[in-house]
């Protein structure tokens, strides 16, 4: 059973922004891509963040990588801020990264054995040490040390992945940030990297957060779940509450998508959802998901529902929240 206590946060972003600003607007309009989130993901863990395409999810995963500076606020790891300058070697090597395309994290002139290398002797490490550890996490993800003398080109996606998995965690990082890591792969070397990621994270003691659409995927991988939508929060809480007891019409919409796992589920109500997500341009004063959602009430479109608390850990932004029936 879930429980909100004895839980140590790793990661923890308070009311964070991203505007992009629009090139070509005279009114200096932006695109609000994260709008207002706050959430913590707890040592250990994995948190699945999950959303429609354009929902904001990598644009959360860059700012806490430190690839993309927030428009307001920060992020914090163990406590310390990310974006602080004074602490931006030290985050830099906390955090690693595996995004979709395995190949453009690659240099393509390079042996992967070299691509392997770099980071490590930036780091400090001898020619011998690096060696050494290349080779020793080479064998944990099952990469032949042939493999190490070919080029990006010379592997099959699923060894391409691999390959980026290992140069992400060589240094051990405490989060891993993982963005449709198995998107691309065949399902049946996706469920295989996804079973090799579990065994990685225990081995190393890692936390993940683990950015998909895929929603059986993000059931399967994790503790907890977070649904995105038009850059702000919609629910949040266990994988098992978010799946079997949701209480947000979106986080209804997006399941009644999937096929059901389990015979029971079958019998579930559907919703599904029409329509486009609005405008990430024009403020909102009310929910965001208004003009999509089947449960609109008056008040929907005049205020913002704050998050509310359903549950141990479980919370949504509905003003209708544990109310509704579904
Ligand atoms: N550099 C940028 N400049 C302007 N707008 C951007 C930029 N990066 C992202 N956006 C916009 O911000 C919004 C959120 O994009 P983001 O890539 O975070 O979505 P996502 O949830 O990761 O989507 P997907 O599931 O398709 O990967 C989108 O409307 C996108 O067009
Ligand atoms: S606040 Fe209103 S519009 Fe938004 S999800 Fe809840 S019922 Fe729907
Ligand atoms: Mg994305």
């Amino acid at each position: 059973m879930y429980s909100e206590i004895n839980h140590e946060v790793l990661v923890r972003t308070e009311h964070l922004k991203k505007y992009f600003p629009l090139r070509k607007s005279k009114k200096s309009e932006s695109v609000r891509a994260v709008d207002d989130v706050s959430l913590e993901i707890y040592r250990g863990e994995t948190l699945g963040l999950v959303g429609e395409s354009g929902s904001g999810k990598t644009t959360i995963a860059k700012m806490i990588l430190g690839l993309l500076p927030p428009t307001e606020n920060t992020i914090y790891i163990d406590g310390k801020d990310v974006w602080d300058k004074k602490n931006n070697k030290s985050q830099r090597n906390s955090v690693g990264a595996v995004f979709q395309d395995p190949a453009s994290s690659l240099n393509p002139r390079r042996p992967i054995y070299r691509s392997l290398e770099r980071p490590l002797i930036i780091n400090g490490f001898s020619k011998t040490e690096a060696k050494n550890l290349i080779y020793d996490t080479a064998e944990k993800i099952n990469i032949g040390r042939e493999l190490l003398e070919r080029f990006p080109h010379e592997l099959s996606g699923g060894q391409q992945q691999r390959v980026s998995i290992a140069r992400a965690i060589m240094l051990q990082p405490k989060l891993l940030v993982l963005d449709e890591p198995t998107s691309a792969l065949d399902v049946s070397v996706q469920a295989q990297t996804l079973n090799e990621l579990l065994k990685l994270q225990e081995e190393f003691n890692m936390t993940y957060l683990f950015i998909t659409h895929n929603l059986s995927v993000v059931r399967y991988m994790s503790d907890r779940i977070c649904v995105m939508y038009g850059g702000k929060l919609m629910e949040i809480g266990s994988t098992g509450d978010v799946y079997n007891h949701y209480v947000h019409p979106y986080t209804f919409g997006l399941l009644s998508s999937v096929p059901p796992l389990h015979p029971k589920e079958r019998h579930r109500k559907k919703y599904l959802l029409s329509g486009d997500m609005p405008s990430l341009v024009e403020e909102t004063k009310g929910c965001r998901f208004a003009s999509r959602c089947k449960f609109c009430q008056n008040i929907c479109q005049k205020e913002m529902p704050a998050m509310k608390r359903v549950g141990e850990g479980h919370l949504a932004a509905c003003h209708f929240a544990g109310e509704i029936k579904f």
